[in-house]
């Protein structure tokens, strides 16, 4: 169900590194329930964006709005108390550590006076990835280390649900899977979607895109071009506004907000 307040609104970001704005104005609102899909080419300011809404970044300008008040996050630490949780593409995972262990790091339950409860920390796993139907991990005692791809991915993914985050980033999850692998991978986002978190998702790949995505917001030189409900657009659609901020059939959204905006000015020249 999607709410009339988002859970994030995004208003006027700006960020900048020295001569290159990485971020210019971006506003966007994040809904609960819905998969946003973020797109746009190497560059464009993706990673960035995350980091400002995961607290790594403090933005030059703009503000984050959540659940209708304001927030200064201060770091990483602040976003996760509000329940935003982001998965990198290297995962934060820890291979020698195994399944439990993960899921519970820097968690951990303790018994009163006393040693962990590995107990209740096995049992909550085990939910977890029950609930997530995530049935390809044979041993929660095994260590992350010698899972594959996909299953570290779930791992990710299961953390999130077991904290209760409310947000959840992820930046190219299914970018070394393969096809059976990336399927599981993007159910488990839906997954996430239905039980009420707002997803982000950031990806190069249009198939992972149609296939998961409720709605589309395309950055170009860090400026949002376009968003979407995914029905409204094509990919060919979605490449030509990462590759040129602009397309003639995108409709009225993109072509509007790109002529109500000036002109936005010549990306700075590498410095060499
Ligand atoms: N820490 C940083 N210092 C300097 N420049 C950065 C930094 N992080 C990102 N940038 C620059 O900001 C722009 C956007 O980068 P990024 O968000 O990583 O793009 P992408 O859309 O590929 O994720 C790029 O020009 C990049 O070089
Ligand atoms: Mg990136």
């Amino acid at each position: 169900m999607v709410t009339e307040q988002p859970l994030l609104r995004i208003e006027h970001l700006s960020k900048s590194f020295g001569a290159v704005q990485a971020l210019r104005d971006v506003s966007l609102d994040v809904p609960a329930g819905r998969v946003t899909a973020l797109a746009g080419d190497n560059g464009a300011g993706k990673s960035v964006l995350i980091k400002c809404i995961a607290g790594s970044y403090p933005p030059d300008s703009g503000r984050l709005i959540w659940d209708g008040h304001p927030v200064f996050l201060r770091g990483p630490k602040d976003a996760a108390a509000l329940g935003i949780e982001t998965v990198y593409q290297d995962l934060a995972l820890c291979d020698n550590l195994d399944v439990v262990q993960n899921l519970f790091l820097g968690r951990e339950k303790v018994r009163r006076h006393g040693p962990l409860d590995e107990e209740a920390m096995e049992l909550a796993a085990r939910d977890t990835l029950r609930n997530l139907s995530v049935t390809s991990i044979r041993s929660i005692r095994q260590r992350v280390g010698a899972l594959s791809g996909g299953q570290r991915q779930a791992v990710a993914i299961a953390k999130s649900v077991l904290w209760n985050s409310r947000l959840v980033i992820m930046d190219e999850p299914t970018a070394a899977l393969g096809v059976v692998q990336t399927r599981v991978v993007l159910d488990l986002l839906r997954k996430l979607a239905d039980r009420g978190i707002a997803v982000i998702v950031i990806s190069h790949n249009m198939n992972d895109v149609f296939a998961v995505a409720d709605r589309i917001a395309v950055l170009h030189l860090g400026q949002l071009v376009a968003v979407r409900p995914i029905e409204e657009l094509s990919r060919q659609l979605i490449v030509e506004l990462m590759t040129s901020g602009y397309s003639e059939g995108s409709g009225s959204d993109a072509a509007a907000a790109h002529r109500s905006t000036p002109a936005p000015a010549p990306a700075p020249a590498p410095a060499r």
